[in-house]
């Protein structure tokens, strides 16, 4: 406790959170509907009550390593000293005002961050607050900036096999739409156009051939740089990635870079497009955004794509505005974010957890059930021969003090960068457990 009877930000919570006073274990389970999940015959969840740096506090008293950063966001650990005390000061002053018409300083420091961060002349944010609206804002951009030169039947997208861009309906129909969580709503979403990645000479000139055919009613091509994540961590090089968006440019297509997952340091550069040396016309952040700390994304566009936007003409404006776009204290968070990436070495640190993975999970490469590893930046990934699903996997992760989830045939972490090495010691023995525990 602080002199003035507040709880220090550092101190872990070990009782049960406020929120459930008052309510029956029995109602709480009742009403919320989780997600991803078959309610009827989901494992229970399990109830937190606090986190702080790579833990995670239980409701029953247990303290799990987060090995999978909550879906990719706490890349600092949670509850950072330095993203509480940015978001605790903004909350003081201004926790919220909209965007239309009026602006904050957070909001404006942080694009123009953002700006700079971003490779090239990525220069327009668009804020939003959540990676799947990012991916939507980036379709419309897309399709507008050609109906604002008068281009009006380009209207889809060359997308990829394994691909994921969030939930939404746009960005549903630019996911994989066989081999994907989406697959049964094929009727109901907007026509794209799935390609696999090229990888051969012969593949890439199919490719060039495929964008030219169909250039009249194409707007884009959208594709999630070095990691197709939740189709299973699959990895495509740089030079794969360069060759591609050569062949986009070529072609006079935007190319949208889904960064909502690799972006802030993931995969070992602050974003994964750096490895490829490539501009994209269009990027989409998100997850590491803030740290962890609160929704925020953001679509960011080139000076050439803004400027079909900038004009006299009304209906050229981009007519898109989320309530919380821009929200004061997301944007103080990814504010403060963007300062640790500044002041401590976050991407070294992501990028020894590659060498780690490759040195200590390498022996697992001749585990009976491992087919593959990979590493990259601060993702490990094991790759088995089943897809095991979440009731044999998640119990033996907590059994060995580890928050993770399987993905499809993988075992995979992607722990906070700031992890230390008897932590990350802690989740490869879990990850081994529940390998050579697998049905
Ligand atoms: C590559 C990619 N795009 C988009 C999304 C959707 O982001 P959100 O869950 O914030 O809507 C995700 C989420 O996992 C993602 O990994």
């Amino acid at each position: 406790m602080t002199s003035d009877g507040t709880k220090r930000t550092d101190e872990p919570v070990t009782g049960r959170a406020d929120a459930s006073v008052g309510v029956s274990e029995q109602l709480r389970q009742k009403h919320l509907w989780m997600p991803y999940s078959q309610m009827k015959t989901a494992l229970p969840a399990v109830e937190i009550v606090s986190t702080l740096g790579v833990f995670l506090q239980t409701a029953d008293g247990r303290r799990l390593i987060d090995a999978i950063s909550c879906w990719w966001t706490a890349c600092h650990g949670h509850r950072h000293p330095h993203l509480v005390s940015a978001v605790a000061d903004q909350l003081k002053t201004m926790p919220h005002v909209m965007l239309g018409g009026i602006q904050h300083p957070q909001a404006k420091r942080l694009a123009a961050r953002l700006a700079q961060l971003l490779p090239g002349d990525l220069n327009h944010v668009f804020f939003s607050d959540s990676g799947s609206v990012a991916v939507e804002v980036a379709l419309k951009i897309a399709k507008q900036y050609w109906l604002n030169q008068g281009e009006s039947a380009r209207n889809h997208f060359v997308c990829f096999q394994h691909a994921y861009h969030g939930d939404t309906t746009g960005a549903m129909s630019v996911c994989d739409p066989v081999d994907s969580m989406h697959a049964h709503f094929k009727g109901f979403l907007l026509k794209q156009f799935p390609r696999p990645i090229p990888q051969t000479e012969q593949e890439f000139a199919e490719f060039s051939q495929f964008l030219r055919h169909h250039r009249h009613e194409l707007a884009g091509v959208i594709i999630e740089p070095l990691v197709q994540g939740a189709a299973g961590m699959k990895f495509h090089s740089a030079g794969q990635l360069r060759e591609l968006a050569e062949r986009v440019r070529a072609e006079r297509l935007l190319l949208i870079a889904d960064e909502i997952a690799t972006g802030f340091g993931r995969t070992g550069t602050m974003f994964a497009c750096d490895q490829a040396e490539i501009v994209p016309d269009l990027i989409c952040l998100g997850k590491g955004l803030t740290g962890g700390m609160l929704p925020l994304a953001a679509t960011v566009a080139t000076t050439e794509v803004f400027s079909q936007f900038y004009s006299d003409d009304p209906d050229h404006a981009l007519m898109h505005g989320p309530t919380y776009m821009g929200n004061a204290l997301a944007c103080a968070a990814a504010n403060a974010s963007i300062d640790l990436f500044e002041k401590e070495p976050r991407l070294e640190q992501a990028r020894r957890i590659a060498e780690w993975g490759e040195e200590r999970l390498g022996r697992l490469r001749s585990h009976p059930r491992v087919r593959q590893l990979r590493c990259l930046g601060a993702l490990v990934v094991v790759e088995i021969d089943c897809e095991p699903g979440l009731k044999p996997v998640v119990p033996r992760y907590i059994e060995k003090g580890v928050w993770a989830r399987p993905l499809r045939n993988t075992l995979y972490l992607a722990p906070p960068f700031v992890i230390s090495w008897p932590q990350l010691e802690q989740c490869a023995d879990a990850l081994q457990w529940v390998l050579d525990n697998l049905p």
